[in-house]
């Protein structure tokens, strides 16, 4: 074997963060590290997985206009999110128990987040609770709340968000019931996690995740510590529906949210003009055009394609925000260029902090930016925030 195929073979097989040239590398770094039934916890979504794909779709269907010979030597990446600066215009969307794929978990994501000047926004289901995360980290930060069946839970959640410095609080309403993730119900994925017969030998074939989850905090929902204790439901989605959806919300508790939160407010799963319309009547500042990356529902379309309707009806009132299928700088971009203040993604940090802890983050975040600054050059622009539609091929 010739020394180049042996140094071509090291590099295919290479874990570590410096391996990851794209968010696909660290998706497949992830793949090799998490046993299959966390992986596809991550990777799966909603029945089909048609959203998924349509995300992806849709993304890729918009072309962009590249201009030449202009002066592009001052690049400046940074979006202005309701009025301030954010160096990196992509946030990091709720994504619930990240000690799964790392026992720091959403310490290690707020500190990437904070170092590359992104927001991150926690999730309720952290597996660390909102103080913890907020002690480590000077970035900006903001709470998901899901209107959960418990008053007094989610009004304490709340307060607790306020307390501990987060800027801004967004409800997630795409969750009257849990979306049937069919390939959790495959692996028996449970919470509290459970080696069961069917992921037993997976599981054993990855000993060092094995060991960080010994070591690690108890995979749980810290911030509901003494509300929602673990149980032996067959599936996360079977006891998040018993234990915590309430189907009576409404749009009126939106109201009563806005009058007990002062600064922004966001409503995150919107996918129709109208409940952007109603987001904003109830008091919205911002909407997150999302699916919930395919994870509810696999019968909707791709965000980006329905996003401009959306930001027609409410885009004078509101910020609005693409949430879903962002893979690279270029779809950033895209986002932007059809009328988002920025964009937003799960899985991409989910995998860099399963791939590589903290650093997998920073790494996941780094790739990011320098695809937004490149892809920036390439159609002759030097600031995002000049990005508009005039760079869509229509
Ligand atoms: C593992 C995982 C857990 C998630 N947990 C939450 C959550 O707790 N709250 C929420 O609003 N969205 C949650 N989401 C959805 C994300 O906020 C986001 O909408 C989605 O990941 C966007 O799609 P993308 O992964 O393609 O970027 C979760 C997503 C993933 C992958």
């Amino acid at each position: 074997m010739k020394f180049s195929q042996i140094a071509k073979m090291l590099a295919k097989n290479r874990t570590g963060v410096d391996a990851i040239n794209t968010v696909g590398d660290a998706r497949e770094i992830s793949r090799r590290k998490l046993p299959k039934m966390v992986w596809d916890f991550i990777d799966g979504g909603a029945d089909g997985e048609l959203a998924i794909a349509a995300n992806r779709r849709s993304l890729n269907e918009i072309k962009l206009r590249p201009k030449f010979l202009t002066d592009v030597s001052n690049r400046d990446i940074s979006a202005k999110i309701f009025g301030q600066k954010a160096d990196l215009p992509f946030i990091l969307s709720p994504s619930g128990m990240a000690t799964i794929a790392h026992p720091q978990g959403e310490l290690a994501v707020a500190k990437a987040a904070d170092r590359a000047g992104a927001i991150f926004c926690v999730s309720t289901a952290s597996g660390y609770t909102l103080e913890e995360i907020a002690s480590v980290s000077n970035g900006r930060l903001w709470f998901q709340l899901y209107l959960w069946g418990n008053e007094e839970v989610v009004n304490s959640l709340i307060d607790r968000a306020g307390n501990s410095g987060y800027e801004a609080l967004v409800v997630t309403v795409d969750v009257p019931v849990v979306g049937k993730r069919e390939r959790d119900l495959a692996n028996g994925m449970s919470l509290p996690v459970r080696i069961r017969p069917k992921n037993a030998l997976n599981t054993l074939r990855k000993p060092k995740w094995l060991l960080g989850l010994l070591n690690g905090p108890d995979i749980t929902f810290a911030n509901l510590a003494g509300f929602a204790a673990g149980d032996d439901a067959s599936s996360i989605g079977e006891y998040t529906d018993r234990e915590l959806v309430d189907q009576t919300r409404t749009w009126d508790d939106l109201e009563l949210i806005r009058k007990r939160w002062s600064g922004p407010l966001l409503v995150k799963g919107v996918m129709t003009p109208e409940d952007a319309i109603s987001a904003v009547d109830a008091g919205a500042d911002g909407v997150i055009v999302s699916n919930h990356g395919g994870r509810q529902m696999s019968f909707v379309p791709g965000v980006a394609s329905i996003f401009e309707s959306v930001v027609h009806a409410v885009g004078h009132r509101a910020e609005v925000f693409l949430d879903g299928g962002i893979r690279r700088g270029e779809d950033i971009i895209k986002a932007r260029a059809i009328g988002a203040t920025a964009a937003c993604g799960g899985r991409p940090w989910y995998w860099g902090l399963a791939a590589g802890g903290e650093q997998g983050v920073e790494k996941v975040l780094s790739v990011l930016a320098a695809d937004v600054d490149r892809t920036l050059a390439l159609l002759g622009e030097e600031k995002f925030s000049n990005v508009t539609e005039h760079y869509l091929y229509r």
